[in-house]
């Protein structure tokens, strides 16, 4: 028997758990050339700020020995453009749409959700942790009261289910869960990129323009399945993690961490057809495994 994959976020369905990883798919027409965008469960959008921006300088991409540092610098064309352009298309699209949300400032994320309220937009990622910007982004992620604050800012301008993404530059992923929850997230999403590094040794310079980058890919998939734990310990909002996801048995392993869904990035990176590939490994895996719907497996890690 064919297992169900199907599942909700915040009441919005999701044909099945995997979501595209935000920065990973632009606003969808990168994958399209490959496959249906449809195989997706949901799409999580390049990060929209209110006002257009260009990015950082290059290079902004580095390999790394099982992952990749990216500093893009939230380069997109702004909610505007993206209003216009981009969502049209994506409405006729049998998805889940996540716009992801950033800012300089808490007035401008509270602007550029403003401005989604009435759209085809079906859940919002808030980015208070892009660790490649000079303002905003991470600064608002690090300190709970700040996540706090700032969730609860956006949230009174948020018609759709805010999701709030957390980073794992912290102390402590629990205490910035539940403050998140406190600000009035409906769900949270982790972990963004790790702060790291690479070194030309024979030009003596850093790899990247802007120095530091955020760390994805397998290399930080420990890392995000332990934070995944321990953030569904400390909430009751639902969790979508993402961290180095690269297989069909990846995904369950964040499932049993806590996760409802999930989100693959740098997978896709590597592979533009990583989405489907991996799905048809989670249903085989649930198949082989007895597993009559994907939901008994969120949490149900045996400790
Ligand atoms: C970037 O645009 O620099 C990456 C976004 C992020 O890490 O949130």
């Amino acid at each position: 028997m064919k297992p169900n994959l199907s599942t909700t976020i915040c009441g919005v369905p999701l044909k099945n758990p995997l979501i595209a990883a935000s920065g990973t798919c632009g606003f969808g027409r990168e994958f399209a050339q490959f496959y249906p965008l449809e195989t997706w469960g949901g799409l999580s959008l390049k990060g929209t700020t209110l006002h257009p921006r260009e990015g950082n300088a290059n290079p902004r991409i580095a390999e790394t020995p099982l992952g990749m540092l990216n500093s893009v610098g939230l380069q997109n064309p702004g909610i505007d453009a993206f209003l216009r352009d981009e969502l049209p298309h994506l409405a006729q699209i049998d998805i889940a749409r996540i716009a992801n949300v950033a800012g300089d400032t808490v007035e401008d994320m509270a602007a550029v959700v403003a401005k989604l309220r009435g759209t085809a937009i079906d859940l919002i990622e808030l980015n208070i942790s892009c660790p490649n910007v000079k303002a905003g982004g991470m600064a608002f992620g690090i300190v709970p009261e700040s996540v706090e604050a700032t969730t609860r800012a956006v949230k009174a301008a948020c018609e759709q289910p805010l999701i709030v993404k957390l980073s794992p530059n912290v102390a402590d992923i629990a205490e910035n869960a539940r403050a998140a929850e406190r600000g009035g997230a409906d769900a949270l999403s982790l972990i963004n990129t790790l702060t790291g590094m690479a070194i030309d040794p024979v030009a003596r310079t850093p790899i990247l323009a802007r120095v530091t980058g955020g760390l994805s890919g397998p290399a930080i998939k420990p890392v995000a399945l332990r934070m995944v734990y321990e953030a569904a310990k400390a909430v009751s909002i639902p969790l979508i993690g993402m961290g180095g996801i690269m297989t069909g048995r990846d995904v369950v392993e964040f499932l049993l961490a806590g996760a409802s869904a999930v989100m693959v990035g740098t997978a896709s990176i590597a592979d533009p057809m990583a989405g489907p590939r991996i799905l048809a490994e989670l249903e085989s895996f649930l198949a082989e495994q007895g597993v009559a719907d994907l939901r008994e497996l969120v949490g149900a890690l045996q400790v």
